[in-house]
C-alpha cells in the first residue's frame, strides 16, 4: 500500500504542494469530514485519475453543524480513515486541529447569498455559511489544481462553484457522480445511523425519485409529479418529507417544466430522525 503522509498544519501541507508543483506535479484536494466510505474512495480514485497527487482533508467543521444537529456523535476514525485513503492513492492527508482552522480571534464569515437560503439551507439556516468559511480556507490553504466534491450535495457542490468564481479562487471545482449501493441508495455517512428496516425504506428514495425525474423529462407537470413522491414516500413510512422539489441545476431557482432549462430533482427526507439527501438530472 502507498505511504501516506499526514499533515498537521497548513504550513507543512503547504510547503509539500509547494514541492510538488517545483516538479511540476499536479495536485488534487478532497476534502471530507472524514467517516469515510465508499462514496469518498470513488472521490480519491477520481481525483488520482485527474491529478499526480491528491490531498483528503479530514475535519468535522462545527461551524456547519446547528445546535441541534449530530455534532457530537459524528463518525470520527482518523487511523481506518487514513488506510482508505492510501488504498485509493491518495498521497496525503491533512487533518488539522480545530484551532488550526480557527484560531483565536477568528471572525470572518463567507456568505454566498440567494443560492443558500433555499432547499437545505431553508431548513438548515447557517449551515452553508459554515460550509463557505471552511471551504474557502481549505482551498486557499493547499491552492490545488482542483477540488472535487460529490453531485450528491448538488446545492453545496453549485455553492462552492460560485463562491470559487466569484472570490477568485484558482483551483477548479470538479463534481464526481454520486455512488450508490446496489439498489440505488446514494451512500452517505448518515447511512450508517440507519437500522435494517430503515435502510430497506431508504432504499425506495432513488427509484421512486428516478422514476419522477423520468417523467419530468417525459413532459409531465414538475409540481404534480413532486406532490406525488412525497405521497408515495409517506405511504412507504418515510416519517417526514422536508423537501421535493424541481429545481434549475444553476441557479437552484424552482422551474415547472423540464424543457426550460437543465433541472434536478432534490430531495430531503427523515426516516425517524435521520436525514437523507438525494438528486437526480431531469434532462
Ligand atoms: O461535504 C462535506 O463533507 C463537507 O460539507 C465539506 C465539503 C468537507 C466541508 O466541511
Amino acid at each position: 500500500m502507498n505511504q501516506i503522509i499526514i499533515f498537521r498544519t497548513i504550513a507543512d501541507m503547504r510547503k509539500q504542494v509547494g514541492i510538488w508543483k517545483s516538479k511540476n506535479l499536479s495536485v488534487g484536494l478532497v476534502p471530507t469530514m472524514g467517516g469515510l466510505h465508499e462514496g469518498h474512495i470513488a472521490l480519491v480514485e477520481f481525483a488520482k485519475k485527474k491529478c499526480d497527487r491528491v490531498i483528503t482533508t479530514i475535519f468535522v467543521n462545527p461551524t456547519q453543524f446547528g445546535a441541534d444537529e449530530d455534532l457530537a456523535i459524528y463518525p470520527r476514525s482518523e487511523e481506518s480513515d487514513c488506510q482508505v485513503i492510501a488504498g485509493a492513492g491518495g498521497a496525503a492527508v491533512f487533518i488539522p486541529s480545530i484551532l488550526e482552522m480557527y484560531p483565536e480571534g477568528f471572525l470572518t464569515t463567507v456568505c454566498v447569498s440567494g443560492l443558500t437560503d433555499k432547499l437545505c439551507g431553508a431548513s438548515r439556516p447557517g449551515h452553508f455559511d459554515g460550509v463557505t468559511q471552511v471551504v474557502t480556507k481549505l482551498l486557499n490553504q493547499a491552492n490545488a489544481d482542483v477540488a472535487f466534491f460529490g453531485e450528491k450535495d448538488w446545492q453545496q457542490l453549485t455553492i462552492i462553484r460560485r463562491l470559487a468564481v466569484d472570490l477568485n479562487i484558482p483551483t477548479s471545482i470538479k463534481g464526481v457522480p454520486t455512488v450508490r449501493d446496489v439498489f440505488g441508495l446514494a451512500l452517505s455517512s448518515r447511512n450508517g445511523y440507519l437500522d435494517f428496516k430503515q435502510i430497506e425504506k431508504a432504499r425506495l428514495l432513488s427509484s421512486v425519485l428516478s422514476k419522477a425525474a423520468y417523467d419530468i423529462a417525459s413532459g409531465s407537470d414538475a409540481s404534480f409529479e413532486c406532490a406525488k413522491v412525497v405521497k408515495t414516500l409517506l405511504g412507504y413510512g418515510f416519517d417526514r418529507i422536508d423537501y421535493i422539489e424541481c429545481r434549475n441545476a444553476h441557479s437552484l431557482e424552482l422551474i415547472e417544466r423540464a424543457d426550460i432549462a437543465e433541472c434536478r430533482i432534490f430531495a430531503a427526507v427523515y426516516l425517524g430522525n435521520i436525514r437523507l439527501i438525494d438528486n437526480y438530472s431531469i434532462l
